[in-house]
């Protein structure tokens, strides 16, 4: 199965797998695994951060970095899109205590105006604003990059109003290599950040947290009461430590054929699609005769795997497994599709 459901679905290649057979292990609740410890040590730099915490999901990153941020009754500013609202099992509730408030951004990309309206005043009944947390790329927006300006923007207007920023990064990679921006440049225009090897990066499990030394204090101490407290995980981080040194510099391609699908998906009469929204991995059509099942299966009996993505919407995420042969075939698929 040519599978395009997502980019969480790639297997460690045997290098990967090398790797984490070789990995020096010790406990990490004790902070004695050296493979961990220089993991986190080494993403910190690359984002220009002084610390980050190893998790195992992006999830328990994004909710640690909103519980380092808060305290009960707060309220985050997020985007309508994000996957914090959406995906995440209403666990800012659940672990924190706090309030989302959701705005209407473009196509998962929040601009300073938008959340400057949105901070609460300081009546006794209004709730506190404390946090803006974003995604880049945003997962439901179609894999949209914030651009440094519009961060740096947001940055700003958090300093003034003594907010904190946290970002999911879960593909930030992405972003970096299709805007060219440097990951320190992003980790100078938030507090927090949520980063995943699991996505496009392909390794089997594992997030990172990264912030200041004292915010990932904090946070190790709440990983450990979330029972994120993992013991011998050398071997994770030798998974995420290949897939940064082998799999970052393959994005690029990813991108390419999104890109080619968004263009082939375009000329059918089938989809709409607006093509130059596709910025990443991610490529999201709507059908528009027929429908979504009927499609899903016409490309499953061609043996291509795609996720049905709210209304009449489809999503297609591109990944390292997938060859140029791969492609190829899904590309067939959409232009031989006649809507039965
Ligand atoms: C943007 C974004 N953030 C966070 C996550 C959560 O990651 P995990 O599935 O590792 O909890 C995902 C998962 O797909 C995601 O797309």
């Amino acid at each position: 199965m040519i599978d395009l459901r997502s980019d969480t679905v790639t297997r460690p290649t045997d290098s990967m797998w090398d790797a984490m057979h070789k990995a020096p292990v010790g406990d990490d609740v004790f902070r004695e695994d050296p493979g961990l410890n220089t993991l986190e040590d080494k993403v910190a730099e690359m984002f220009g951060k002084e610390a980050g915490v190893f998790v195992p999901s992006g999830t328990m990153g994004n909710q640690i970095g909103l519980k380092v941020h808060t305290q009960p009754a707060d309220e985050v500013i997020i985007d309508e899109n994000a996957h914090i609202y959406h995906s995440e099992g209403a666990a800012a509730g659940l672990v924190s205590g706090i309030q989302l408030r959701p705005l209407p951004g473009n196509r998962g990309v929040l601009s300073a105006s938008l959340v400057k309206e949105a901070i609460r005043s300081h009546n006794d009944w209004d709730p506190r604003t404390r946090v803006v947390a974003i995604e880049n790329t945003s997962n439901k927006g179609g894999g949209t990059c914030y651009s440094l300006k519009t961060m740096h923007e947001l940055f700003q207007l958090t300093r003034v109003h003594k907010l904190a920023l946290h970002l999911d990064g879960a593909r930030i990679w992405n972003a970096s290599v299709a805007t060219g921006t440097k990951l320190s440049e992003y980790g100078a225009v938030c507090d927090t950040l949520s980063v995943c090897f699991s996505k496009g990066l392909g390794a089997p499990v594992g997030s990172m947290l990264l912030g200041s030394e004292e915010q990932m204090k904090k946070a190790r101490r709440f990983r450990k009461i979330l029972g994120g407290g993992m013991r011998q995980a050398g071997m994770l981080a030798a998974a995420a430590s290949y897939a940064l040194d082998h799999h970052y510099e393959k994005l690029d391609a990813d991108h390419l054929k999104a890109k080619k699908l968004a263009e082939v998906v375009a000329a059918s009469p089938f989809f709409d699609i607006r093509s130059e929204h596709v910025e990443t991995n991610i490529v999201l059509f709507r059908v528009v005769r027929g429908t979504v099942s009927n499609a899903l299966d016409w490309f499953a009996s061609r043996n291509v795997a795609l996720i049905p993505f709210g209304g009449n919407t489809i999503r297609a995420t591109f990944h390292f497994q997938i060859s140029d042969n791969d492609l190829e075939q899904v590309l067939q698929a959409v232009e031989t599709y006649n809507g039965a």
